[in-house]
């Protein structure tokens, strides 16, 4: 139970954490071991900012949209000028590509943007920033539409709804077991030689992917710089090709947020096509449910097959569907042994293996830790919809788990103890958006 006083402290501490991670320019994913701009951080950061600063928490979103591409992408990084990080922007091979004198890298992350930008309008109702947001939006309304356009035409090119992606890195999940069978395939071949940082930064390198991992990670990016990043060829190009669920639920909401801000805008005939393709995609998405387990299943599009491994993005379809038999198996697989009720866990938030699969590594990174963030994202969701008592009790178990105050990158799913980097900023935002928001 977080008393006022708790809250407090917790809310204190957090806003300490964004201001110290924040450049001027902007807000670093992490002190150390993310010195950069991460596309999908930015996002949640932006959120957890404007409950203090309305102003700050655009900008965030403005210095991530400077380093937009022509094609409309939005990339995973736009970096700054801290040295340590590795691939850094030269490793990417990306300057004929990104915008002049703007660093970034070559792939993206799921768009969660749409959906800062509706919570930050939603924060600023009624108060002295109201005007400055539906400004902020009415200008940049069209680049935020681009993305969404790009996903929709480029990743979404085979109109099954579902978006595809080329890189791990680009589900925000990197070495998620979901992605093992369709890494397995990736050999790399000539490989530009490669020191990681990494693992200089997080002690304990058993919390990290693995060098295996490293060298398939940057293979591919050597696949895609090879090509210059021309989308029309990655597909062909590129030995990881994954349908992923995830992101394509986050489209979905996130479609559904650009519409909402359409209409605010007048703009309806865009309000229309943004809905059209919100549709489209949660659609496909509850399609994807595999009726054994009732978790969504991404796509091994070189395989050919659908990936059944119980991670958390199998909960996509809370995310994003309409169908209320749906949501509520979901949420009662989600309350099951397999994942809130899985004996042992110090908090009843989800992990990001499921616990009782052999997939499971309760330290490292995306194979069983829990990630505050993904918390707050199905739980803000399970509210949209209705589910309030999902969302009071999300919230509670996070905010016991972040009243350590080490805002860690992830967490141990039964002993608690924070992992890989401490004051990892979007923890700190999500803290903030917990406290901001009455259960
Ligand atoms: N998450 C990746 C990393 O660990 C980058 O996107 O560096």
């Amino acid at each position: 139970m977080t008393t006022q006083k708790s809250g407090r402290r917790i809310a204190e501490a957090a806003r300490d954490v964004l201001r110290t991670n924040d450049t001027g320019t902007l807000v670093k994913a992490a002190p150390n071991l993310y010195p950069h701009q991460w596309s999908w951080d930015a996002a949640f950061v932006a959120i957890g900012i404007a409950t203090f600063d309305i102003p700050r928490a655009l900008a965030e979103l403005e210095h991530l949209r400077r380093g937009q591409w022509n094609s409309g992408m939005i990339p995973h990084i736009v970096f700054s000028d801290a040295p340590g990080y590795f691939p850094d922007a030269a490793r990417w091979r990306t300057a004929a590509a990104s915008p002049p004198g703007v660093a970034t890298s070559g792939i993206c992350q799921p768009a969660v943007h749409a959906i800062a930008l509706e919570r930050i309008r939603h924060r600023a109702a009624g108060g002295p920033h109201e005007a400055a947001v539906l400004d902020y939006l009415r200008r940049t309304f069209d680049s935020w539409l681009a993305w969404h356009r790009w996903l929709h035409d480029i990743r979404g090119a085979d109109g099954s709804g579902l978006l595809t992606i080329h890189h791990g890195w680009e589900s925000g999940m990197d070495n998620s077991p979901r992605f093992d069978a369709a890494y397995a395939r990736v050999q790399p071949g000539e490989l530009e030689p490669f020191v990681r940082t990494d693992t200089a930064v997080v002690a304990d390198v058993g919390q990290r992917p693995t060098d295996g991992e490293y060298a398939r990670y940057l293979w591919l990016v050597q696949q895609l710089a090879d090509i210059g990043y021309r989308d029309e060829e990655a597909d062909a190009v590129c030995d990881f090709a994954v349908k992923d669920v995830f992101a394509s639920a986050v489209f979905a909401v996130a479609c559904d947020d650009l519409a909402t801000i359409a209409d605010a805008l007048g703009r309806e005939p865009d309000a229309r096509t943004l809905r059209t393709w919100a549709i489209d995609s949660a659609l496909a998405v509850d399609a994807t449910i595999d009726p054994a387990t009732g978790l969504a299943c991404d796509v091994d599009l070189r395989a050919g097959a659908p990936i059944s491994v119980p991670c958390i993005s199998g909960f996509a379809p809370l995310l994003s569907t309409r169908d209320g038999a749906v949501r509520a198996s979901q949420e009662t697989l989600l309350a099951g042994t397999g994942w809130l009720g899985a004996p042992g866990l110090a908090f009843r938030v989800p992990c990001s293996t499921s616990p009782a699969s052999s997939a499971f590594r309760a330290r490292q990174y995306w194979r069983g830790p829990t990630w505050p963030v993904l918390t707050w994202l199905l739980a803000f969701q399970a509210r949209r919809h209705g589910s309030a008592d999902l969302f009071d009790s999300l919230r509670r178990a996070s905010l016991s788990q972040l009243a350590d105050l080490k805002f860690g990158e992830y967490y141990e799913p039964f002993t608690g103890e924070p992992l890989g980097s401490a004051r990892q900023s979007w923890t700190a935002a999500v803290a903030l958006e917990w406290l901001a928001t009455e259960p």
